[in-house]
């Protein structure tokens, strides 16, 4: 299998991009949401479920950044099907996810004071930025988080990114099992 993409099919590198980040998802998912229904605050067991949250949304953002530049360093396949409405539908969802993946651990790690030292991530709260922001603009820890936590946490965790991903996973079972085009297929691993 060729590493870049063609214009009939996705590199391996962009196959195992698109795989990694949505298995980081997964477990982004998955842990927050453990924490949230089975843990409170202070928990042996929350702490760790938010680290594993917090871990696997700071490699999200490496990845996110490898992803993009492989994305706009190479070419794109084209996208399979002929309706100009369908093909206009597809890139922007294409685009508010790559958007939401960029956003999302940016604005978990702005507005969280949790500790993430041990991935060598210094805490935004602590951060000489955060001081500079913080006396320049006259703003508190609580007041600058609140909007983060906000787009975090209301607007795209737990409704936007939601209703992408399920629009997103539901398109490709369409052209699956319905359009029956090679869409999923040229995505998967070993084609
Ligand atoms: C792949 C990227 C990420 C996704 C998809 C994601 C998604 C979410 C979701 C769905 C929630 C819960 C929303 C709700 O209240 O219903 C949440 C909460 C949270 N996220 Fe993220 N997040 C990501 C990255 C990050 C990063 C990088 C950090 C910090 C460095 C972070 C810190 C937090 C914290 C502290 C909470 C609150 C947890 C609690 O209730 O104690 N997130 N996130
Ligand atoms: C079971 C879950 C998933 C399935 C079955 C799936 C399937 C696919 C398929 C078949 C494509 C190729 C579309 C085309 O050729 O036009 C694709 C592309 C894409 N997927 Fe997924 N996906 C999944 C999860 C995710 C997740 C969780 C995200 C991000 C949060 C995501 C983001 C994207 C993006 C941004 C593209 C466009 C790639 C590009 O054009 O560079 N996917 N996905």
């Amino acid at each position: 299998m060729a590493y870049r993409n063609s214009t009939e099919t996705f590199g391996s590198v962009a196959k195992a991009l698109h795989w990694a980040i949505a298995g980081c998802f997964v477990i982004a998912y998955t842990s927050v949401y453990y924490a949230i229904a089975y843990t409170v605050d202070g928990q042996v067991a929350n702490d760790i479920a938010v680290q594993i949250h917090i871990t696997t949304g700071i490699v999200t953002a490496g990845l996110i950044l490898v992803r993009v530049y492989w994305r706009l360093s190479g070419i794109r396949p084209e996208v399979l099907v002929t309706n100009a409405n369908l093909k206009i539908a597809a890139q922007i969802s294409h685009a508010a996810l790559y958007a939401c993946m960029i956003v999302q651990p940016i604005t978990g790690y702005l507005g969280t004071f949790r500790d993430a030292d041990y991935l060598g991530v210094t805490n935004f709260g602590d951060t000489a930025l955060f001081a500079w922001i913080s006396t320049t603009f006259d703003i508190s820890w609580e007041a600058w988080e609140a909007p983060m936590d906000f787009i975090h946490r209301s607007v795209l965790g737990s409704k936007l990114l939601w209703m992408l991903i399920l629009v997103h996973v539901g398109a490709a079972l369409m052209h699956h099992f319905v359009w029956r085009d090679g869409t999923l297929v040229r995505m998967l691993p070993r084609r």
